[in-house]
């Protein structure tokens, strides 16, 4: 099943959560910073550990101190106004992230909405993409959560939902 929660993604008790990171894997602020802050400095040594991440690809590390026991890093395109392959990239995001989770025996996951803070993306067209590949993979899943941090995201998602 697919559920829209407007939650911090931090406090979701599932198997694994998914972080739009940079990268470099350094860290940084949107859900990155609140993933580091509540995983504990464990992650940061864990993501020096894997050499960076392209866009579009996704690594996972240990959850540390966070309840979820996996976090899956992917990098989502910066918006740069869709010429850009930006729409391909972001559903790699997505569909690489649930890939390298069901080859960790995930059941259930949860996702940001990936590119659309810091990067730009625009909410309607990455909530679209996040769905079309979500979908896919739904049911080989117990649970997907979709996390969103705002009312505004939360209604966006449930109304492509339905
Ligand atoms: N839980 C769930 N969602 C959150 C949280 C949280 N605690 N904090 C922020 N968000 C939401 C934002 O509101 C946005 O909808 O996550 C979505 C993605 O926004 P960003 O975190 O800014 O990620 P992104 O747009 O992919 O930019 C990534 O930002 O933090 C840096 O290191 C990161 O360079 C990378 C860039």
């Amino acid at each position: 099943m697919i559920q829209v929660v407007r939650e911090d993604i931090t406090r979701l008790h599932v198997d694994a959560i998914v972080n739009a990171a940079n990268s470099r894997l350094s860290g940084g602020g949107g859900v990155d910073g609140a993933i580091h802050r509540a995983a504990g400095p464990r992650l940061a040594a864990a993501c020096g550990q894997l050499g960076g991440c392209p866009t579009g690809q996704a690594v996972i590390t240990g959850g540390f101190d966070l309840p979820a026991r996996w976090v899956i890093h992917t990098v989502g395109p910066v918006w740069t106004g869709g010429q850009a392959g930006e729409a391909d990239l972001l559903a790699s995001c997505y569909c690489t992230s649930c890939q390298l989770a069901l080859a960790h025996d995930v059941r259930t996951i949860a996702f940001p909405a990936i590119s659309t803070g810091v990067y730009g993306y625009p909410k309607a067209e990455a909530a679209r993409i996040a769905l079309n590949c979500l979908r896919d993979y739904q049911p080989k899943f117990e649970r997907i959560v979709i996390c969103c941090f705002s009312d505004a995201d939360r209604d966006l998602y449930e109304s492509l939902l339905d």
